[in-house]
């Protein structure tokens, strides 16, 4: 009551007073938040650009006189010494870790090499220096290797770059992945510069120039971390038209009757799978709940109070602070422990899976020698195409199974079943003749060991398995 007298008893002019100090001091707080983003941005670019940068323009050094904090922390994917439990730049020799993929990869490239990927910067030394480049070899594989290729796509046109022999560009492509990959030279905003994310988009009706700032930030890896084949010999096609599940991709193969190479040991029409980091990480909790691969692979960095886009893109267990620190309040050496942990796990079924695998491909082989023709073998072959596949999808994924392990634990499960069947089927086919033996399966513990018996099938003069 005496309150509200009071209240009554203030001068008319009172209110609207109230009214312009509030507005006024709105004003001068949004003036000095706008100042505050103009200058954070300033020191990013400068008001005049030191260098406007050409459309196409692929020399990273160009880009980094205007952005030096980032080409700075780029030039550092050039470090190809750090290790974690699984990852890390150096390249880790699969195949001397693990002799089973010398098999399993028998009569194709990666059963001659096969090392872990190292950071952007060598790109181009990479792929000219790999031995699963031959003189047959199309432009395809510089699609995901340098900056210059969308200059030469927009002069050339997509298909003739595709069709171009490799060696036509060794030595003129110099550049590695880098800033125009991923940016706009002009605004500087992330945009989509390969063909084959944008078809595989548009094959699943989406158009992805609808795509959201934070779906870009894992569209512009998806430009190459992905699944991917070549339609026609070497038009760069991503098997997405079903879906990017691994069922809707193997289903989308079967019906184009699509295969890689024909398997030696088992005569087996096989398919490989290429890094589908980005269908994985789909299937993952982190993509469900919108985290994208530049938050854990390119995190904010602060230098001077100012913070940025760290571009030393790498594994996040070198950095777990500032690329998991920010959402998991864990402790570094439980965050880890954790992945490591998940990534054990699925090493440990992938390694098991592998062993029924190669055994499927001998059995099968033991059955052709016991005189079992190609109609008796049609079921297991599509059974070991289809575990292999299924095996290889989590295998050649980066990151051992971290971005979705339940559905990698789940393939993988899959996998060991569909082998499980194929030797079943080759074991009663080698009954029927009479063979109530196991195979003599051969010594393959060693890489060298691995290499001579893969070879022998692959000059058509195999080891008796009876
Ligand atoms: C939630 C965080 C997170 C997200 C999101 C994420 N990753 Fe990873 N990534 C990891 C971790 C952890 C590893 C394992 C690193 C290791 O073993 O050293 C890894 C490994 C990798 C590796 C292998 C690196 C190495 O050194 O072995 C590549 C390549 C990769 N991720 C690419 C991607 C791509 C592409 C995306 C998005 C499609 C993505 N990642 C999304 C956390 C993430
Ligand atoms: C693999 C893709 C990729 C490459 C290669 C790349 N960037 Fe970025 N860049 C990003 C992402 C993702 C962001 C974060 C953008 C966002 O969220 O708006 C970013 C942000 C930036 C920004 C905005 C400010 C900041 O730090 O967030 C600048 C400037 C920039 N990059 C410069 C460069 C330069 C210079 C290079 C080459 C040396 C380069 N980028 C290479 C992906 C890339
Ligand atoms: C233009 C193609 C391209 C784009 C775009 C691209 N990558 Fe890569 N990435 C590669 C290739 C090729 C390699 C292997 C390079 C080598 O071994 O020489 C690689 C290697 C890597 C590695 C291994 C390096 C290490 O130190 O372990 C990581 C991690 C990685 N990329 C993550 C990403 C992330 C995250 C993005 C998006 C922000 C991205 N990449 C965008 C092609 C690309
Ligand atoms: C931008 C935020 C963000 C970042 C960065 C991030 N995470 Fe996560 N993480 C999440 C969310 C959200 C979940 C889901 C938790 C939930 O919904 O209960 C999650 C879940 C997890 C889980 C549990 C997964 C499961 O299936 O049980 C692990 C392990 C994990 N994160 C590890 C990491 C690691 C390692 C990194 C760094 C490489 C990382 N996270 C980076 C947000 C993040």
């Amino acid at each position: 009551m005496n309150n509200n007298s009071e209240k009554s008893r203030l001068p008319a002019w009172v209110g609207p007073a109230i009214f312009l100090l509030t507005t006024g001091v709105v004003v001068l707080l949004g003036l000095l938040a706008f100042s505050i983003m103009e200058r954070r941005w300033e020191t990013q670019r400068p008001a005049i650009a030191v260098t406007p940068i050409a459309e196409w323009e692929p020399d990273n050094a160009v880009w980094g006189q205007n952005y030096p904090r980032q080409y700075e922390r780029y030039l550092r994917t050039s470090d190809d010494t750090t290790r974690t439990l699984f990852g890390g730049s150096f390249p880790r020799d699969y195949l001397e870790d693990d002799p089973n993929q010398v098999v399993l990869f028998a009569g194709y490239a990666f059963s001659k090499e096969y090392l872990q990927a190292r950071g952007h910067y060598y790109s181009v030394e990479d792929v000219t220096k790999t031995k699963r480049v031959n003189p047959k070899t199309f432009s395809s594989c510089w699609t995901c290797k340098s900056t210059e290729v969308p200059k030469y796509m927009a002069e050339m046109g997509v298909a003739e770059f595709y069709a171009t022999p490799f060696s036509n560009f060794v030595g003129k492509i110099t550049h590695p992945i880098g800033c125009q990959d991923c940016h706009d030279p002009e605004t500087m905003n992330l945009r989509i510069t390969r063909p084959a994310l944008r078809e595989a988009f548009a094959a699943m009706g989406r158009d992805i120039d609808k795509a959201t700032h934070q779906e870009m930030r894992s569209l512009v890896c998806a430009q190459c971390h992905v699944e991917y084949y070549f339609k026609d010999g070497s038009y760069v096609t991503l098997p997405w038209a079903k879906g990017l599940g691994l069922e809707e991709i193997i289903q989308y193969y079967d019906e184009i009757a699509f295969s890689d190479w024909n398997h030696p040991i088992s005569g087996t029409p096989m398919i490989k799978s290429q890094h589908p980091d980005y269908e994985l990480y789909s299937m993952g909790i982190h993509s469900y709940r919108g985290v994208s691969c530049a938050d854990c692979h390119m995190p904010y960095r602060t230098e001077g109070g100012l913070k940025f886009t760290d571009h030393h893109v790498q594994s996040p267990l070198l950095n777990i602070a500032n690329s998991c620190g920010v959402c998991h309040r864990w402790s570094e050496d439980e965050i880890r422990e954790r992945v490591e942990g998940i990534q054990t796990k699925v090493q440990n079924a992938k390694i098991e899976t592998e062993k029924v695998l190669v055994r499927a491909h001998l059995d099968i082989a033991a059955a052709m020698q016991a005189g079992a023709s190609d109609e008796d073998l049609a079921q297991a072959r599509t059974l070991v195409r289809h575990a292999q596949y299924r095996w290889d999808f989590v295998s050649s994924h980066n990151g051992v199974g971290f971005h979705a392990p339940q559905e990698c634990t789940r393939i993988l499960g899959d996998a060991a079943r569909q082998a499980q069947e194929a030797r079943l089927i080759a074991a009663r086919l080698l009954a029927a003749k009479g063979i109530s033996t196991e195979p003599r399966y051969p010594d393959i513990s060693t890489r060298k060991k691995a290499v001579e018996v893969i070879g022998a099938f692959e000059a058509g003069q195999p080891m008796d398995l009876l």
